[in-house]
């Protein structure tokens, strides 16, 4: 089944834990944290003390997209805050393979994103020490912007490196109703949203009108 992440970033965050609960309560099948440090990315967000509180008002496990620099510094406060994976950036990590192992040993799933520029020939070598690739379709940083058509050739070969390994392939930015079933049939198997859902009249709607489009979709 194609997994829905509800990503926060254009949430309500005076009223965090009400938006959460709508999703849930929608059919989410997990929260998308955004974290972002300033220096990685031209914008600034949550640390650990925030997920902390998230991680109390629901039991969808987080998905944590760290969009920071220097990432191995702070990924064991990260898992203790209640991350359930842990997404880092390649372009951020010069030792990706020991960054990711390090995931894992913190009990955490271990994910990597790329940006629109980065290819995923970057990704080659680390393909069995990886739960969950997520391609980005807008340069990261920001809600709301225009999703990058390239990104469904991306996903598509990304599925055909991948072959026959269970690695979750998700998709962040730009996802809409209108393009969630095109993006599920290149390949991916979560879709990240978040102003498609948190600025919409309803967002609960927009779930379950995504729901009946991938529907009869693995
Ligand atoms: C952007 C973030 C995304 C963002 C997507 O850097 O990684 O998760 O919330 O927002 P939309 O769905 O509005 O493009
Ligand atoms: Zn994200």
């Amino acid at each position: 089944m194609i997994r829905i992440a509800p990503s926060i970033l254009s949430a309500d965050f005076s009223r965090l834990g009400q938006e959460i609960a709508t999703v849930e309560a929608a059919g989410a099948d997990q929260i998308h944290v955004d974290v972002m440090d300033g220096h990685f990315v031209p914008n600034l967000t949550i640390g650990p003390p925030v997920i902390k509180w998230i991680r109390k008002t629901t039991h969808l496990p987080l998905d944590v997209h760290l969009m920071i620099e220097d990432p191995d510094r702070s990924l064991a406060d990260y898992r203790e805050a209640g991350a359930d994976a842990l997404t880092v950036h390649v372009e951020a990590c010069p030792h990706l393979h020991r960054t990711l192992q390090r995931i894992r040993e913190l009990g955490a799933r271990a994910g990597v994103a790329l940006n629109p520029a980065t290819s995923i020939s970057s990704l080659e070598c680390i393909l069995d020490d990886v739960d969950l690739i997520l391609v980005m379709s807008v340069n990261p940083g920001f809600g709301g912007q225009r999703f990058i058509e390239s990104s469904y050739q991306k996903l598509r070969e990304l599925t055909q490196l991948l072959g026959p390994r269970r690695v979750e392939r998700s998709v962040d930015g730009g996802v809409k109703v209108e393009n969630c079933r095109a993006l599920a049939e290149a390949g991916a198997t979560t879709l990240v949203v978040g102003s498609a859902i948190f600025e919409a009249s309803d967002p609960a709607g927009v779930i379950r009108h995504m729901r009946t489009r991938l529907r009869d979709l693995s």
